[in-house]
C-alpha cells in the first residue's frame, strides 16, 4: 500500500535558524499522525513543507505518491489543510468562502451545493454561516478552517492544532468527526493535548528543537515513562506519613510521590517497580487501615510525563 503522506528528510533553515531537522515520516490510509511538540517545536513548518505551502531546505514531501513540488496540483487534490490560525478573506461569510473555494477546487457544479452543506453540518456551522467571519470567536473561526480543509473529502488531511481555540463540547464534537472520517484517509493533527493523542491518533511522533526524538503508538511511547502503570491515591492530608510509610514498604512500590490538592487532600502518585502491576497490592495493604481513601484510580499521565522528559530540556534552551 502507498504511504499516503511522506516526509522524507525535510530540513527548513530560516536564516541561521534550523526550524525543522531532517524529518521523516510516513502515514498510511487509516492511520491519525498526533504530531506533538511544544510551541517552536517545527510543527508547523514541516507541515507547511507537507503541503506544498513551503519550499523545504531539504528534502522532499509527497501526498497520496504526488510530489508536493513537481506535482503540486495532483496532490493538492487529494489533500485538505487546516493551517495555523484564522481562515483568510476575514470579509468573506463562511457561505460564501466555501462557495470560493469550491470553485477554486473546481468541484462538479452538481456535488458543490451538497458538499458545502455537508462541510457546514459535519462543523456545526449553521447558525453563522452569513456572519463575516471577522466578527466570529476563535472556536468558529477554526471550524471555518475545517470546513473548508473538508469541502472536497479529501483522502489526505493536515490539520495544524485543529481544537485550538474550541471549548470543551467542541473539542470533543471535533475528535468525533475525527475519528468518524479517519478509516477511509491518513490524517496528520499537530496538537499539544496529550489527552488528544489518547483520545484519536493511532501513532504518536514528538518533535523538539525540529528534530524527531519519539515515534511510536500512545500507548508504547506511554510505556517509556516511570509513571507507566502508576496508581493515584487520594486521602487526607493527616493520613498520608502512614500511607507513606506502608507503600514505601511495598516490595513491587518503586517510589512515591505525592501532590496537594484542595481541601486538605493529597494525592500520592504510587510508581511501580518497572513492569509490576500493583493495583491489587495497592488497594490490600490500604485497605487494611482507616485511612478514609477517596480514591485509587489508574495515574494517566504517562504520556505527558514523557513529553515533558523529552522536551523540557529543549524549552530551557529556547528560553536561555
Ligand atoms: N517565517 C519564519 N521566519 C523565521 N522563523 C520562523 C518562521 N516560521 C517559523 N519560524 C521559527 O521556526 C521555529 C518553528 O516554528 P513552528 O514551526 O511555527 O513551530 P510550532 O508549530 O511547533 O510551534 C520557531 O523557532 C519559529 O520562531
Ligand atoms: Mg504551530
Amino acid at each position: 500500500m502507498t504511504d499516503m503522506i511522506v516526509a522524507d528528510h525535510l530540513v527548513k533553515d530560516f536564516g541561521q535558524k534550523r526550524a525543522v531537522d531532517n524529518v521523516s515520516l510516513t502515514v498510511k490510509r487509516g492511520e491519525v499522525l498526533g504530531f506533538l511538540g511544544p510551541n517552536g517545536a517545527g510543527k508547523s513548518t514541516t507541515m507547511k513543507m507537507l503541503t506544498g505551502f513551503l519550499r523545504p531546505s531539504a528534502g522532499r514531501a509527497s501526498i497520496a505518491g504526488y510530489d508536493v513540488a513537481t506535482a503540486a496540483m495532483s496532490a493538492r487534490k487529494v489533500l485538505g489543510y487546516l493551517p495555523e490560525g484564522a481562515p483568510l478573506y476575514p470579509d468573506m461569510t463562511p457561505w460564501s468562502l466555501l462557495h470560493f473555494c469550491a470553485e477554486v477546487r473546481n468541484l462538479p457544479s452538481d456535488l458543490r451545493q451538497k458538499r458545502i452543506i455537508e462541510s457546514i453540518e459535519r462543523t456545526n456551522l449553521q447558525s453563522v454561516v452569513m456572519q463575516p467571519i471577522d466578527t466570529l470567536s476563535k472556536g468558529f473561526k477554526r471550524r471555518v478552517g475545517l470546513a473548508q480543509a473538508l469541502l472536497h473529502d479529501p483522502e489526505v488531511l493536515i490539520l495544524d492544532e485543529p481544537t485550538d481555540g474550541l471549548d470543551p463540547n467542541q473539542k470533543h464534537e471535533v475528535r468525533e468527526l475525527i475519528r468518524e472520517i479517519a478509516p477511509n484517509k491518513a490524517i496528520i493533527i499537530s496538537t499539544h493535548i496529550l489527552e488528544e493523542v489518547d483520545a484519536i491518533c493511532s501513532r504518536a511522533v514528538i518533535i523538539a528543537d525540529g528534530k524527531v526524538i519519539a515515534d511510536g503508538a500512545p500507548g508504547q511511547l506511554a510505556e517509556r515513562s516511570p509513571l507507566f502503570n502508576a496508581l493515584s491515591v487520594v486521602l487526607p492530608n493527616e493520613k498520608v506519613s502512614q500511607a507513606l510509610s506502608i507503600l514505601e514498604a511495598q516490595d513491587q512500590v518503586q517510589e512515591v510521590r505525592s501532590q496537594t490538592l484542595a481541601d486538605g487532600l493529597i494525592k500520592l502518585i504510587v510508581v511501580p517497580v518497572r513492569g509490576k502491576l500493583i493495583l491489587s497490592i495497592v488497594t490490600n495493604c490500604l485497605s487494611e487501615e482507616k485511612l478514609d481513601i477517596v480514591s485509587i484510580r489508574p495515574e494517566a499521565t504517562a504520556l505527558e510525563d514523557l513529553f515533558r522528559q523529552l522536551t523540557v530540556s529543549s524549552d530551557k534552551r529556547e528560553a536561555a
